[in-house]
């Protein structure tokens, strides 16, 4: 059935409620500034999305090391890194009804003009006559800086500390670290997963901006004296491959080039690997070229030399990197919107699915005694539960009738469920039914690990 992007939306975010993937956090209190629980499948999506992006870009390759740094960090690596004084959105209020906008947003919507960070040319084009999206009068404070990070202290000490607005930064200070004990040759990658923290202005389409999130992030060391086009090329090729990893479809994810004029005045080149959100092509994930920049600002505020020793060459210098910068909240997001399928069954019931490719699927398979009063189906099906789940993630579900059991583990996505009955005593045999297909087969409950294997592999 053709879905309306809106709708797709609300139903979303409905099934991700109701099925145990993400709540509105303190719900009891009213909630709480835009911020979500994930409830029991959806931290299990969320680590196999992880699981997925360690395994492509850590420990399927021999040139990545893993970190995993503070989320408080020393209040001089931000300082260094600029974002203590200058790691800002513009915003603006409407003077009628007082809703607060990104202005860059707003004025990116009215003309598709991209003016971020730049307030004079922000406030003319909100002179020249925009609309507030709520009220609709064109009445707006001048456009002002707003700082995204989070200030907070630590005990002990005067200055404000900050929870980190991106992974990224704990990741320069441990280079030297890195070198020392890993002993890397160039090229190379740190990798750190984590908790990153922004005061964003104005937050929301559900989980895709939010104050706290995940990051995957790299920082990719190259030698700044040889090509670097190949390299970014295959970095972004990576990226694109991890989208297919999520099950995202041909086409619903694309490459945006920055305009050379607004890069940072650090950066050769920024992609963004963007998606076909309900509400708009969006950025999925970033890739930055960013020079020297930050070895050379951390280098110069610590006052330690963060530089690579090329034995071959003699040479010594301050890498160059490009970072790949993934968030965890989006690409579960695109993932969910494109998994989501509601069908029409023979018959005229409808179904709602999440073809979730296997590897994300939060349960792999649901094993349901027939009847739930007939015991010796039920000690059958606990039988095989207790072996199975030794192998794959699984539920036990012996609640309604198999229809109801079938439509949950849809929605939530589960490849397999495994019907024990009769047949099941009698001659050896289960159901086992796809989810995809909704075909159903018989197996013998001897072969059920292998064959489960084979199609899970
Ligand atoms: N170190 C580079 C960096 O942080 P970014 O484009 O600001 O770059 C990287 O963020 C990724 O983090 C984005 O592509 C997005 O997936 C995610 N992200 C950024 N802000 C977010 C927010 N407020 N809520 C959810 N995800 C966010």
């Amino acid at each position: 059935m053709e879905k309306t992007e809106d709708q797709t939306m609300e139903k979303i975010v409905s099934l991700a409620k109701r099925r145990g993937f993400i709540f509105p956090a303190c719900e009891i209190y009213g909630g709480f500034g835009s911020s979500f629980s994930y409830g029991p499948y959806g931290t299990a999506l969320k680590n196999n999305i992880k699981s997925l992006w360690l395994k492509r870009f850590v420990d399927g390759r021999d040139d990545m090391y893993a970190i995993d740094g503070p989320i408080i960090l020393h209040p001089a690596l931000w300082k260094a890194s600029g974002h203590t004084d200058g790691f800002n959105d513009a915003m603006v209020d409407c003077k009628k009804c007082k809703k607060r906008f990104r202005a860059d947003h707003l004025v990116e919507e009215a003309t598709g003009e991209d003016h971020e960070g730049d307030l004079v040319k922000l406030n003319a084009a909100l002179a020249a006559g925009i609309a507030c999206p709520n009220c609709k009068a064109k009445q707006w404070t001048d456009a002002r800086f707003f700082s995204l990070m989070f200030k907070t202290e630590m005990n002990g000490l005067e200055e404000p500390v900050y929870l980190r607005p991106e992974t990224a930064g704990a990741i320069f200070v441990e280079f030297n670290n890195i070198l020392d004990t890993m002993r890397p040759k160039l090229p190379f990658g740190i990798a750190q997963i984590g908790k990153a923290f922004r005061n964003e202005i104005v937050t929301g389409n559900f989980i895709f901006r939010v104050r706290e999130f995940e990051q995957m992030e790299i920082e990719y060391f190259i030698d700044p004296e040889k090509e670097w086009d190949d390299v970014f090329e295959n970095l972004l090729k990576e990226q694109e491959a991890f989208c297919r990893d999520l099950g995202l479809a041909e086409g619903s994810f694309t490459r945006r080039e920055h305009e050379k004029e607004k890069l940072s005045h650090y950066s050769r080149k920024t992609v963004d690997v963007e998606y076909s959100f309900p509400f708009g092509v969006k950025e999925l994930f970033g890739l930055a070229h960013r020079g020297d920049f930050d070895l050379k600002v951390h280098s110069e505020h610590s006052g330690k030399k963060l530089e690579f020793f090329d034995q071959a060459s003699g040479r010594r210098f301050i890498p160059h990197v490009i970072e790949p910068s993934f968030g965890v909240e989006r690409a579960l997001l695109a993932t969910l919107h494109s998994a989501y399928r509601e069908e029409i069954l023979e018959g005229g019931e409808e179904r709602a699915v999440l073809k979730l490719p296997y590897q994300l699927a939060p349960i792999k398979v649901a094993i349901f005694p027939l009847l739930k009063n007939k015991e010796q189906l039920v000690a059958k099906a606990r039988e095989i539960y207790s072996e199975l789940r030794s192998v794959f993630a699984c539920e036990f579900d012996d609640n309604g009738n198999i229809g109801k059991r079938y439509r949950r583990q849809d929605e939530i996505g589960t490849p397999f469920c495994v019907t024990i009955d009769f047949d099941t005593l009698e001659k050896g045999e289960v159901t086992v039914r796809h989810r995809d297909t909704m075909k159903q087969e018989k197996v013998s409950v001897e072969e059920l690990k292998n064959y489960l294997l084979g199609q899970l592999k």
